[in-house]
């Protein structure tokens, strides 16, 4: 990975427009306290929403972002080592990096969708791990989310994925979505993977939350879903509902990998400075914020969606034969 406090830094400096070191007087406590409340809206048993105010998103973009690009990075490096992935990259072209077969020319391009994505941290840390086991797809991503104020951060996101990954990627982005309501459920995209990143921890409806799921997955838009989250109650419930073997054999979902609170020791999160001036807003001489993400702890699971071959688009007969 990429040194994390330039990573900070740079995000920082395109979110508010200046560098971090900049920051002093009243400007800093608003930021500081922007920080506190969000740090706040996580310590109760269900996450508070708070993401409709400005100064939440903006702070919300160099405390946390950083550190959730590397799981899902993680995440995609093992999912694409394990013979599900290797039906991927061959689905996606065989272009990969240990394959030895020659390059087929006319690749497919790779898409992916991202619910409750706000500014997306995970399609950076998505695109960083194709880049790196070799793919040079196009990109088609999609964010959805109810929060329309993440629009212009997400342009964050954008810039640091064509920084680092050498082929055209399209973003587009829907706010009228809502993933608690499963009327609204016609996507206008989304095939390839679908990513629920740090939004069950949100959840206060977990029924609305698995109907609305459940037509995700009945809409059979997806080849695989990657769900990642924090130990909350919700997680728990709803990965527990996920992992049954009714609820996965109806769905026809493939367990590529998985790592639930019953399974042990998860993801550690990354846990490096932040830049100096960054270090400024979470230490000062009357009390010090902790850091986000120090004793935090990921879970996730990754599944694959087994499709029977007169069933369209993304049959893949080597799918079949994982069954
Ligand atoms: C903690 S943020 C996670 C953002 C991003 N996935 C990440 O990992 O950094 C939770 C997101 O869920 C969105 N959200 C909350 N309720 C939602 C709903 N019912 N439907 C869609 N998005 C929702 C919020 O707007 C917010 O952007």
């Amino acid at each position: 990975m990429e040194n994390f406090a330039e990573l900070t830094e740079k995000i920082f400096r395109q979110t508010y427009g200046f560098p971090s070191e900049n920051l002093t007087g009243e400007e800093l406590d608003k930021v500081r306290a922007a920080v506190i409340e969000l740090r706040n809206s996580y310590a109760s048993n269900v996450c508070k929403p708070l993401y409709q105010r400005e100064e939440i998103r903006k702070a919300y973009m160099f405390s946390y972002y950083p550190y959730y690009v590397q799981p899902v990075y993680e995440i995609i490096s093992n999912v694409l080592r394990t013979e599900w992935g290797e039906c991927m990259l061959e689905y996606w072209g065989e272009r990969a990096i240990g394959f030895d077969s020659e390059d087929l020319g006319a690749v497919c391009p790779i898409e992916l969708t991202y619910i409750a994505g706000g500014p997306c941290p995970e399609l950076y840390g998505t695109v960083k791990a194709l880049k790196d086991i070799g793919l040079d797809n196009d990109i088609y991503a999609q964010i959805y989310d109810i929060e329309e104020g993440w629009r212009d951060l997400q342009n964050i996101t954008l810039d640091l994925c064509k920084d680092c990954y050498g082929k055209n990627i399209s973003l587009t982005f829907s706010s009228e979505y809502n993933a608690l309501d499963s009327s609204k459920q016609e996507l206008e995209h989304g095939y390839g993977i679908l990513f629920i990143q740090n939004y069950l921890s949100h959840v206060v409806d977990t029924e609305k939350f698995m109907r609305s799921f459940e037509s995700l997955l009945n809409s059979n838009r997806f080849g695989e879903v990657i769900i990642l989250d924090l130990n909350y109650n919700a997680t728990r419930n709803i990965f527990e509902r996920i992992c049954d073997k009714d609820f996965l054999s109806k769905h026809r979902l493939y367990t590529i990998l998985k790592h639930t609170p019953d399974d042990g020791d998860p993801i550690q999160a990354i846990h490096e400075q932040p830049s100096r001036g960054i270090q400024k807003i979470f230490n000062s001489e009357l009390d010090i914020i902790t850091y986000p993400k120090k004793y935090t702890k990921y879970y996730y699971l990754a599944f694959g969606k087994l499709y029977k071959p007169t069933f369209g688009f993304r049959v893949d007969s080597r799918r079949e034969e994982l069954k």
